[in-house]
């Protein structure tokens, strides 16, 4: 299944814990990019000029990385992407690699609310270098500033300032939303509220996955 929908919305925390309850392997790419940065490695440091200026990193590199990581994944499990595809080049790059496997995107969640919750919600995002994200408002942490599983210090995401938000939002109006239709001509779209608790939202997203996305 793809989770879709604006920065901020959610589809990292609704990622991990479906995840986890499902047993599927939960893949968001951005966690994949900000692991590349802080290894130093040559994907990492080409991607990081990209990210703080809240643009897309390239399709070929995306698509790349996306075609390692699923065939180190086999085909056993579900999978949960999460910020893949964002454009209309890597849906169709992703649907030419899972028909190759005889498999296809069954469900798009599309996790939808409005600009002035995303922004109070990435003000307050805290993310951990597990994977975890917290939200000072919403979601936080035991002891403040450190991860409740790992003991490591929560981080500001660097992208997360304002001027970078405002440019992360426009790209995702500009390219990434042109795939609500692409989805939705396929028949897999399923629109889901994303202003409620987090625990609303994941009730939400497994009814919409119900019917057709368990394996
Ligand atoms: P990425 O990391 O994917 O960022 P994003 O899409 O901007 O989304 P976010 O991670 O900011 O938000 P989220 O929806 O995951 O929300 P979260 O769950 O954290 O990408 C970063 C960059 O990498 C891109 O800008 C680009 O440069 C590059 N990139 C990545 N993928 C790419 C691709 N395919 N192609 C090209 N470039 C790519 O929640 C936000 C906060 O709200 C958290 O604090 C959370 O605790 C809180 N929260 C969540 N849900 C709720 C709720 N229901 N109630 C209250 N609080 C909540
Ligand atoms: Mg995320």
């Amino acid at each position: 299944m793809v989770l879709l929908g604006s920065p901020g919305v959610g589809k990292g925390t609704q990622g991990m814990r479906l995840g986890a309850s499902l047993d599927w392997a939960h893949v968001s790419t951005g966690d994949l990019l900000r692991a590349a940065r802080r290894e130093g490695t040559e994907l990492g440091v080409r991607a990081k000029r990209f990210m703080d200026r809240g643009d897309l990193v390239p399709d070929e590199v995306m698509i790349g990385l996306v075609r390692d990581r699923l065939a180190a994944l086999g085909s056993k499990r579900g999978v949960i992407l999460d910020g893949f595809p964002r454009t209309v080049g890597q849906a169709e790059a992703l649907e030419g690699m899972l028909e190759r496997e005889g498999r296809s995107v069954a469900r798009v969640a599309l996790l939808e609310a409005d600009d002035q919750l995303l922004v109070r919600r990435i003000s307050g995002r805290r993310s951990s270098p597990s994977g975890r994200v917290y939200n000072i408002h919403y979601d936080p942490p035991r002891r403040e500033g450190v991860c409740d599983d790992t003991g490591e210090p929560l981080i500001h995401r660097p992208d997360d300032s304002p001027g970078t938000v405002r440019a992360r939002l426009a790209v995702y109006r500009e390219t990434t939303e042109p795939l609500i239709g692409h989805y939705e001509r396929r028949g897999v779209l399923a629109r889901v509220n994303g202003d409620g608790t987090i625990d609303e939202v994941q009730t939400e997203l497994l009814a919409a996955l119900e019917a057709e996305a368990r394996p």
